[in-house]
This record gives structure tokens, sequence and C-alpha cells, in this order.
């Protein structure tokens, strides 16, 4: 048999796979919405709570309810003995990421409910996974630094609480609500890699626990949740604002990517990255470390000009082209970017994962099942024949 069949490695771009009603990302006026609210005005209004219910239970919730659920977080913020003993056996310099696919999976085993699949029973475990996400990173950090892990704190905020478990110290108002700020930007945006894998798994009627831990797995690459992680070693590679022309240079030349530039669905500036700028130019100047925020700004410009005159198109920031230098600047380990990104979208994944289950759309979301095309052998007119060991 003949197989002339094209390959099409499109990435599904362009292909509209579910409906679903908690975000919309408008790409060509860059415009990003949790539940129809701009996130420009949750980013001003709101804390990381009421945009986590808003996403979770798809109403802001009123002061009653608000309040429910903020102690319902709280209550769940910590975790079981046992797992901060199995952290304590993982070698040091595991990277981040498995470290928290491997804590998602232990908090199912550690869930005496798992087996059950009501509506209560998921929101039940989204909670859980939001309050402990942040308790199992800080934790994972502070054990790898020979230190011990600190108890979540019922009297922080959900940011503050994790700035204070992961640093021993209580941040500042204003610090708190700068990481407050990025955990709304970065708690939901429609069909990244990581929801399209964590809605995949959750058709299959696995549980939010697998579902989530999938969503990990692809946000740990570098084309997606990574990305915050090379822009920071990017900066500092760059190292000064002599530095920003050479290496932009050299890099498009070598037919290489920029960090932090280049979106799969804005044709625009990213929204959240110029809510990311002011914040990062504010936290450089607080820790007298301006030189981060300088350094971005001068690359922006400079690559946005190189890259037009190189391929006569325009390229525009995203997402993680300020976060790396803001959190940089508030003193989070470079490594840590990828986790601080899972502990907003977890939120993100967890609405996708209860629409795909209890969701009213019509008809209901099916087994995801792609087609591909094979472009392999078939060994002329016929299949193959199947060849001894021995006579291969
Ligand atoms: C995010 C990303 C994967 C979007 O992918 P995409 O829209 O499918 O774009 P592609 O990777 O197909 O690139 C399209 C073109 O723009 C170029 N391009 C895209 N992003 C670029 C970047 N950051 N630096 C330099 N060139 C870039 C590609 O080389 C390609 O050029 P070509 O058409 O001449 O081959 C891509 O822009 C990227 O890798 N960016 C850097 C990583 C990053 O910041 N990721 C975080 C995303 S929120």
């Amino acid at each position: 048999m003949e197989n002339n069949k094209a390959i099409l490695n499109t990435g599904l771009r362009g292909v509209t796979i579910a409906s679903t009603r908690i975000s919309d990302v408008i790409g060509d006026v860059g415009k990003l919405i949790y539940r129809g609210y701009l996130v420009q005005d949750l980013a001003q209004h709101a804390s990381f709570e009421e945009v986590a219910y808003l996403l979770l239970y798809e109403t802001l919730p009123d002061k009653d309810q608000l309040q429910t659920f903020e102690a319902d977080l709280t209550s769940e913020r910590h975790i079981p003995n046992e797992m901060i003993t199995a952290l304590k056996t993982i070698p040091k310099n595991a990277l981040p990421m498995d470290v928290l696919q491997s804590s998602i999976s232990m908090l199912a085993c550690h869930d005496t409910g798992i087996q059950e699949t009501s509506r209560d029973a998921f929101y039940r475990m989204a909670i859980r996974l939001t309050a402990k996400i942040p308790t199992i990173i800080a934790s994972w950090h502070r054990i790898r630094s020979n230190q011990e892990p600190i108890l979540p704190s019922a009297e922080l905020d959900h940011a503050a609480n994790f700035l204070y478990m992961l640093k021993g110290a209580v941040p500042d108002d204003e610090i708190a609500r700068f990481f407050d700020v990025a955990l709304i930007l970065h708690a939901e945006h429609s069909f990244n890699a990581s929801t399209f894998a964590a809605r995949e798994v959750a058709s299959t009627r696995a549980h939010i626990y697998a579902a989530v831990s999938a969503a990990v797995g692809s946000l740990s690459g570098e084309l997606h949740g990574g990305a915050n992680v090379r822009v920071m070693q990017m900066l500092l590679e760059i190292g000064s604002l002599a530095g920003v022309e050479t290496y932009v240079k050299e890099t498009l030349n070598a037919g290489k990517k920029i960090m932090g530039l280049g979106h799969a669905v804005y044709q625009t500036d990213d929204p959240r990255a110029h809510i990311l700028a002011p914040m990062s130019k504010a936290m450089g100047e607080k820790t007298g470390a301006t030189q981060w925020y300088e350094i971005s700004t001068q690359l922006e410009k400079t690559a946005k000009a190189a890259f037009k005159q190189l391929k006569g198109r325009d390229i525009y920031v995203n997402v993680d082209f300020y976060s790396g230098s803001l959190y940089y600047n508030m003193g989070i380990p470079v490594d840590l970017f990828t986790p601080v990104f899972a502990i907003a979208r977890i939120v993100g994944w967890a609405a996708h994962v209860l629409e795909e289950r209890f969701g009213d759309a019509a008809p209901k979301p099916m087994l995801y099942r792609p087609e591909s095309e094979y472009t392999g052998d078939y060994c002329g007119p016929d299949e193959c024949k199947f060849i001894a060991l021995e006579k291969r």
C-alpha cells in the first residue's frame, strides 16, 4: 500500500474542540476575559480568592460566600505529615515541577474520598488542591534548603501565606498584593496546553488529581509555563543594558527564540504583561535592583524592532516577559517560577475539569479522541511481514 498522506503537525491551531463558559482570549485586540470580566478589572479590584471563586463557581461571591470560601481554603492548607516525610526522601536537586507533579499524585493517595464522583466531591478536591499546592511548593523549597517546612498561617491570605511559608517572614502589604495580582493574572487562559491536558484526562472520567497532575507535566515545558524561568535566565545572561543589542542580534541570527516574546493566540501585547511591567518596575525600586526591569524594557524595544526587520512582521510580549523579574526581586528562587505559575493556574485547571464533568454544555463533552494520519511504511503494496529476530 502506498502512503502519500500529508503530515498535519498543526498543534491544533485554529481548531475549536469544545465550548467553555470560563474564559475568552480575544487575541487580535489583546483581551482576556474571566467569566465575562476583563482581567485588568479583576486585577485592579479583586483578590485572588474572589477570582478563584468566580472561576470555580461562575459568579463573584457575596460577603458570606467569600468568607466561607476563604475559611475552606485556609482549613485545607496543611499537607499530611507522611507527605512531608516522603518529600524528605527526594533528592534535593530534583526539578521542582517533578516534585509538584509527584506530590499531586501523593495527595490523591491521601484523599479518603478519592472514589467519590459527585459534583460536591469534585469541588472539595478542587479546594484541597488550590489550598495545598502552595504548601507543597514552599515545603519542598525549605526541605531542599535543609530547613524545616513552615506551617501555614491562618492569619494570612492565600498570596501572603505562600510568601511567608517560603521565606519565613510575613511580606509587607505591597509585596503581598503584587503577588496576589500576579496570581490573578495567571489563574486562567482558556485552552492552553496544560488546560487542554487537564480536560483531556478529565474526559476519560479520571479523578481531578490525575487531570491536574497531567496539567502540571504540561506546564513544565519551556514553551509553556517554563518560559518565565527561561526569561530570567536570559536577563541574568544579558547582565546589563550594554549586552541587550548583541544578545538580540545573536539570538535571532541563530534562528533561536527570545523568551517571553510571541504567543499562539495574541496578535498584540499580552494584556497581562502591561500589568506585570509596572509591578516589576516598582518591585525593582523597592529592592534597589532596578536593572532587571531596565534590561527587560530595552530588550522588548530592541527585540521587537529587530524581529520586524528580520521577518517583516511584529512580535509581542507575553505574560512571562515581566513576571520573571517581578518574582526574582521578590526573592522567589528562579526554578520555582513555574511552580508558582501552578499556584495560580490550579484554579483554571479545576474550573475546566468541573466544566468537563458537570458543565451544562449541550451536547455534553465526549471522550477526546482525535485522529492522526499514518505516514509510516507498509513495505510495498501489502503490510510488512514479520522477520524473525535471527534474520534481521
Ligand atoms: C509561544 C510560542 C510557542 C508561540 O508559538 P507560535 O505562535 O506557534 O509561533 P511559532 O513558534 O510557530 O513561531 C512563528 C514564527 O515566529 C518566530 N518566533 C515566535 N516566537 C519567537 C520568539 N520568542 N523569538 C524569536 N522568534 C520567534 C518563529 O521563529 C517563527 O518564525 P518563522 O515563521 O520564520 O519560522 C512562541 O512564540 C515561543 O516559542 N515563544 C518563546 C517562549 C515563550 O515565551 N513562551 C511563553 C508563551 S506564553
